[in-house]
């Protein structure tokens, strides 16, 4: 089978690296990649949201399955833009419609199907400019610290926690004024939950689910959880807390209603839901779904999971992924990002990345890096994923660590602390 996958980041090398893997695939195209997916499959310049090009692109290439990476494409509706056309409604699309990819679309419609579906969450209401009072009000109501999100997509930069009620009024008011676009006329204020997060993934095709390894993830750029937030500093896999005593609770408490709420509320999903969980006193609760795999999670996840990636793909398609039993590899994977210095601020690009042959123990999954004259160059904040198997974490770890060492690259930076709270 011939697949397209979509995306340019850790994530879609990682899902590259375990598709490749699967002796289903003749052909795996990645568009557009970056130059580490280039090594499992053949880049292809097309940009994600060019519905057109990646069509004609599927037609002209008898690719079979399209496996979407990022959520603008969901959102924006690539999966109903394939069902629409009578040429392209028999190509696979991993990934939810477009009505279904407002769970992650919307802040507000995630949190209503929540309540609408009993799934455990903080307390929250939604409010717009036109409601700023009785924004007030609620945020009056709550204890502090303040949870205050933009209802729409903001590349991960949406959410705000403010420690005073002063504060709190100030940045939404600043939130009204298109603080993040368009994405901040609707505001959620939402109670603030203290405990450990925590990724959990599944894949549905639609009315029936697996699930994959869990993972945590490290979001700040700073050692011990500081500073500021990014795109993910590392991540590990398996979770301690995340027992089987607490999956249970989180399969029957979450998974279960929210695949079945799909089912209730008609919304068409064949793809990954990300489950973004936080562990209250023991209490899995919902942070927010994602409608697609978590980065840096996947790169983790990927190691540990043994099943085939495509046999699983094509059970969600053809709906026929109930009893389907999913293989874990018992080793734990851990996975610590190389960034570039001033990373989630500005940085530079294009400095030549060097030292690939000293790197033995792990695989490096290729975030934002690019060729240029036949040298790997940095493209982005984050740059390369260190990711390694241990027999424990401190294993998996010490092997990454030495990896993210004999790296180098101008303004290098990494944070040296992944898994140092569990
Ligand atoms: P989100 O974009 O919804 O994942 O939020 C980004 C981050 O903000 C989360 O990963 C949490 O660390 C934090 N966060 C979001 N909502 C809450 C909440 N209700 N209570 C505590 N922390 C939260
Ligand atoms: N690691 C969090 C995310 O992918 O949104």
């Amino acid at each position: 089978m011939r697949i397209l996958l979509l995306g340019s980041g850790g994530r879609e090398h990682a899902l590259a690296w375990k598709i490749a893997q699967s002796p289903k695939v003749d052909k795996l195209y990645i568009a557009p990649g970056n130059a580490g997916t280039k090594e499992v499959g053949e880049n292809v310049a097309i940009s994600v949201c060019d519905f057109d090009a990646i069509a004609s692109f599927v037609l002209s290439n008898n690719v079979a399955m399209v496996v979407v990476g990022p959520e603008d494409p969901l959102v924006k509706g690539i999966y109903d833009y394939f069902k629409a056309d009578a040429r392209l409604q028999n190509i696979a699309v991993i990934g939810p419609s477009k009505a279904a990819a407002e769970l992650e679309g919307s802040k507000s419609f995630a949190k209503d199907f929540m309540q609408r579906h009993s799934i455990p969450t903080a307390a929250y209401r939604a409010f717009t400019a036109a409601e700023k009072e009785s924004a007030y009000r609620f945020l009056e109501g709550l204890k502090a610290p303040y949870v205050l999100k933009a209802d729409g997509l903001c590349a991960g930069k949406g959410v705000l926690i403010l420690p005073t009620l002063e504060e709190a009024k100030s940045s939404l008011d600043e939130m009204f004024d298109g603080m993040f676009g368009d994405s901040s006329a609707t505001v959620v204020i939402e109670e603030f939950l203290d405990g450990i997060e925590c990724s959990v993934f599944v894949l549905t095709d639609g009315r029936d689910y697996v699930i994959l390894p869990e993972a945590k993830d490290y979001k700040r750029i700073g050692e011990g959880n500081t500073g500021l937030n990014t795109g993910g500093m590392g991540s590990i896999s398996p979770v301690p807390f995340a027992t089987k005593e607490w999956m249970k609770k989180v399969e029957e408490r979450i998974i279960r209603p929210t695949v079945s709420g799909l089912v209730k509320d008609g919304l068409l999903y064949k793809g990954f839901i990300f489950f973004g969980l936080i562990n209250v006193e023991g209490e899995p609760m919902v942070i927010e779904y994602n409608v697609r795999m978590g980065d840096p999670e996947t790169e983790s996840v990927m190691l540990r999971l043994k099943s085939d990636i495509v046999e699983l793909f094509e059970k969600v398609d053809s709906g026929s992924l109930a009893g389907t039993a999913v293989e874990f590899d018992e080793r734990s994977a851990v996975c610590v990002m190389l960034v570039s210095g001033g990373y989630p601020e500005h940085y530079d690009k294009g400095f030549e990345i060097t030292g690939f042959e000293n790197v033995n123990e792990s695989i490096l999954f290729h975030a934002g890096t690019a060729e240029k004259d036949g040298r790997v160059v940095t493209a982005g904040g984050r740059v390369i994923a260190a990711v390694s198997y241990g027999a424990d974490r401190a294993e998996a770890l010490e092997k990454s660590f030495r990896a993210a060492k004999s790296i180098d690259f101008e303004k290098k930076y990494f944070r040296g602390d992944i898994g140092f709270d569990l």
